[in-house]
């Protein structure tokens, strides 16, 4: 008969969670004992066993066994071996079910810490840029079309914003996956009288779970952190994709540091931008990881049932793209080279401007729907006659409107962009205050979180 045992096994991607096992493990076992439900010798030789347990993960050493099925059960079977008798006390007024969902969530809490510490260095690199080319004005898109001019700075910050909400994306839930679930037991509580408090004390949690029954099957805080990472990347990818424009030769907008950039095995030219089509491609499994964490609760009876296990490798697939697009973007960000006088140049071409030559006319006392009107046909026409607005003569203008003055001619990518001065919009003054407040909210999360 062929051995279908393996189907059932998590080792392979549960030992990752020793550490936090242990850690709740070892909580455990001191509350049985300051409750009396163990001793404290038996606390003691637990706790000690535990150590030897963690030190042999980490140094290799651990005889791992599939068999064994879990981390929770390889563990235990470790401690019988080594410290005897006692290690058959530790899994009292305990279940694998709310073992498992303390383990996960100590490593969710975690795992988020240190993604929004990756985020803040994004952040940072994107300040820098913003400071650096902090005058540069480029060309703005619509539809992918040249639109107005924007401060390359006031871009670099539309990002700083999103990342913003990422982090307040992954705050949100941080605090619902700070909830303690060890005493829920395998589902209906646990028949003795434990202190739940004290071990949310012991194990950093700021709360107990309120329902046992909720507690065993809930990994609502997988999906949220799977949504906050999906956004996240997706915020990544759209980046991505103007790196990937930007460093075209039709664009021509930026230079990646050679670290990030490829050649091609036959064409000697090519600086392929493959870390940020990566990021791009990449995205596409972490909303794959989405879907399936919330393809697998859809229908689940309460309460815990083994289809949850399946909870974790979508969840590390998720957590580990998302760490390295963040070292990635970390170290590329701050080598990208704008080509000012490229973006500058466009930004300056005078079709970008007919939206300030209407606001021109609106100045001199025309509705706008008029003036609107009226650059239209003059784009048009010098469209069709390949000339720049700024080439047309006045006489042309004043064809249409004898509001034209030879002033007209000093409208520039710098005043159009100066003339946005108001709360979010792209003038100098505006971006520069932005940009201040961006490097105050990065001091005050010093440490990252
Ligand atoms: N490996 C299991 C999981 O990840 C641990 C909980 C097992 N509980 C059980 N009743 N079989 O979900």
């Amino acid at each position: 008969m062929t051995d279908f045992s393996r189907y059932t096994v998590s080792i392979d991607y549960d030992r990752r969670l020793y550490q936090q096992d242990i850690a709740g493990s070892v909580a455990h076992a001191k509350m049985l004992a300051k409750q009396g439900i163990i001793s404290q010798e038996d606390a003691a030789q637990i706790a000690q066993g535990l150590a030897g347990i963690k030190q042999e993960i980490e140094d290799g050493s651990f005889p791992w066994d599939p068999a064994l099925e879990d981390l929770h059960m390889n563990i235990e079977s470790r401690l019988h071996q080594t410290i005897g008798a006692a290690a058959g006390r530790l899994h009292t007024a305990r279940s694998r079910n709310d073992q498992v969902a303390v383990d996960l969530r100590l490593y969710t809490k975690e795992t988020i810490v240190a993604l929004v510490r990756g985020l803040r260095g994004v952040q940072r690199a994107l300040t820098g840029l913003a400071e650096q080319y902090h005058d540069v004005v480029m060309p703005g898109y619509t539809h992918l079309q040249r639109a107005q001019p924007v401060l390359f700075a006031h871009h670099m910050l539309a990002y700083f914003e999103m990342f913003q909400r990422d982090i307040g994306r992954f705050h949100d839930c941080h605090q619902r996956t700070d909830v303690m679930p060890l005493g829920s037991g395998a589902l209906a509580g646990v028949a003795y009288q434990t202190d739940r408090e004290f071990l949310a004390k012991e194990l950093g949690f700021s709360r107990i779970s309120a329902n046992s029954m909720d507690a065993v099957s809930d990994r609502d805080f997988v999906v949220e952190f799977l949504a906050a990472a999906s956004v996240c990347m997706m915020h990544f990818s759209r980046m991505s994709e103007e790196l990937v424009l930007w460093s075209s030769g039709e664009f021509g907008f930026i230079r990646l540091a050679d670290d990030f950039t490829t050649g091609s095995s036959i064409m000697p030219q090519k600086r392929n931008p493959d870390f940020a089509e990566l990021a791009r491609g990449k995205t596409g499994r972490v909303y794959g990881d989405l879907m399936g964490m919330l393809t697998v609760l859809k229908g689940l009876p309460l309460t815990y049932n083994r289809d949850l296990q399946e909870d974790k490798e979508g969840f590390f697939d998720a957590a580990d793209t998302l760490t390295t697009t963040l070292d990635v973007f970390q170290a590329m960000l701050p080598g990208l080279k704008l080509n000012e006088e490229r973006v500058s140049g466009l930004a300056g071409e005078s079709q970008m401007l007919a939206t300030d030559l209407a606001d021109y006319l609106v100045a001199k006392g025309m509705p706008f729907r008029e003036a609107h009107g009226i650059m239209r046909q003059l784009s048009r026409h010098c469209d069709e006659g390949n000339i720049g607005l700024n080439d047309l003569p006045i006489g042309e203008y004043k064809k249409l409107s004898r509001l034209f003055e030879p002033d007209v001619y000093d409208i520039t990518a710098i005043s159009s962009a100066a003339a946005r001065d108001n709360p979010g919009g792209t003038a100098p003054g505006r971006v520069a205050a932005a940009l201040a407040e961006a490097k105050e909210i990065l001091e005050a999360a010093a440490d990252g979180f």
